[in-house]
């Protein structure tokens, strides 16, 4: 069995990187260079790069799904590229122009193609970053960066059961406030959540739900989702009402929250991006109003929240289980996603099959690995 048959048979997330990258230079009197392919391998960095030193770093995560033609389409490439440019303008750091990240995201899966497994909720998530690698210990913005753009065959990242999972309120500490780096997708934003996660991890909790950082009470996202609630206030289907904190610069401007909200609205369920406090969800879930919670992402896809702790006190949703919102919206973004349900808003981009053949460099590239 190839790897790639071997890797896509069971995938987990992102234990298995592809044979190849993507890369993408800029400096500050070139500007954006052409993409290149290379094999799959380790980066040579000056100790002084400053990534290393003052954390210039931001990334994307995407995917691409096999649909039922055989071809491979990307989920909202563009949103993607668009998002990653303004994370890089907070951070000081030069936009990708929108074409040349779709060229390379779909170069990669063209060449990786292999690699993407078939099943409903798997795909081809694809990794690019991007890294300042100027070699210079004096602080300002760096003139150099390169971007990586890494792909990996993955189930979602709990799993493909998709059983729910606990979270636990972050304490004392904070990860973001507005007007900081909350919104970026940036190494930082991550690193923030590691400690804060790693002792809710401990206490037998999946993930951290973040509280805003000023009167920490005010609900924002868990260290790589956004959430949403379902709440009860009245009988029937129209009965319930789905909500997810706005984005006020704190948390990530998530594609499948966008998704999310979009598809309730499609489904005729009625929705609000309005502010919710701790005490309000423990509330809601005692009381039987609140009957839903769920995290969503590009990783995570959509999952449901079974239990929450917030100082030493615990509160489950319904019965704990995954509850019929949840899942009817997950379905529906799955579906889509892998060319089932039509695609109404046109969020996929097919990458055509014969894309790795067409560009010359790949090819040469491509023989000259084939040789060494
Ligand atoms: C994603 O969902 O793509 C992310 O970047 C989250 C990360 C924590 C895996």
């Amino acid at each position: 069995m190839s790897d790639a048959a071997a890797a896509r048979r069971d995938p987990g997330f992102c234990r298995f990187h592809t044979e190849h990258t993507i890369v993408v230079d800029w400096s500050a009197e070139a500007g954006w260079s052409d993409w290149s392919v290379e094999p799959y391998g380790s980066i040579v960095l000056d100790p002084a790069a400053m990534v290393l030193h003052y954390g210039q770093s931001v990334f994307e995560g995407l995917k691409a799904f096999r649909q039922p033609d055989g071809s491979a389409a990307l989920f909202r490439p563009a949103d993607h590229a668009r998002r990653l440019g303004r994370s890089a303008s907070r951070l000081a750091m030069p936009e990708m122009p929108v074409d040349l990240f779709l060229e390379a995201c779909a170069e990669l899966v063209a060449l990786d193609d292999d690699w993407i497994p078939d099943e409903p909720g798997q795909a081809l998530y694809l990794r690019p970053l991007m890294i300042a690698t100027e070699a210079q210990v004096g602080l300002r913005d760096s003139r150099r960066y390169r971007c990586v753009f890494l792909a990996y065959p993955v189930d979602p990242c709990f799993g493909r059961d998709f059983a729910p999972i606990s979270v636990e309120t972050s304490g004392e500490s904070v990860r973001a406030v507005r007007g900081g780096m909350g919104e970026a997708k940036c190494s930082g934003n991550y690193a923030a959540s590691l400690m804060v996660r790693r002792e809710a991890l401990a206490r037998g909790f999946n993930e951290v739900l973040w509280l805003d950082g000023l009167e920490r009470r005010w609900v924002e996202e868990l260290s790589g989702m956004n959430v949403f609630f379902v709440w009860r206030d009245g009988d029937g289907p129209d009965g319930v009402r789905l909500t997810t904190p706005p984005c006020q610069g704190t948390i990530v401007r998530g594609i499948t929250r966008d998704c999310v909200l979009t598809l309730a609205r499609d489904l005729g369920i009625r929705v609000a991006e309005e502010p919710t406090t701790i005490d309000g969800v423990m509330a809601g879930a005692r009381s039987g109003r609140l009957v839903e919670m769920f995290a969503c992402g590009t990783a995570a896809v959509v999952v449901p929240v079974g239990r929450v702790a917030d100082a030493g006190a615990s509160a489950v949703f319904g019965d704990g289980r995954e509850g019929p919102v949840t899942a009817r919206l997950r379905n529906a973004f799955i579906e889509i996603q892998h060319g089932i349900r039509p695609d109404t808003h046109g969020w996929l981009r097919t990458v055509r099959n014969d894309l790795a053949s067409v560009h010359g460099s790949t090819d040469r590239q491509l023989r000259s690995w084939a040789d060494a």
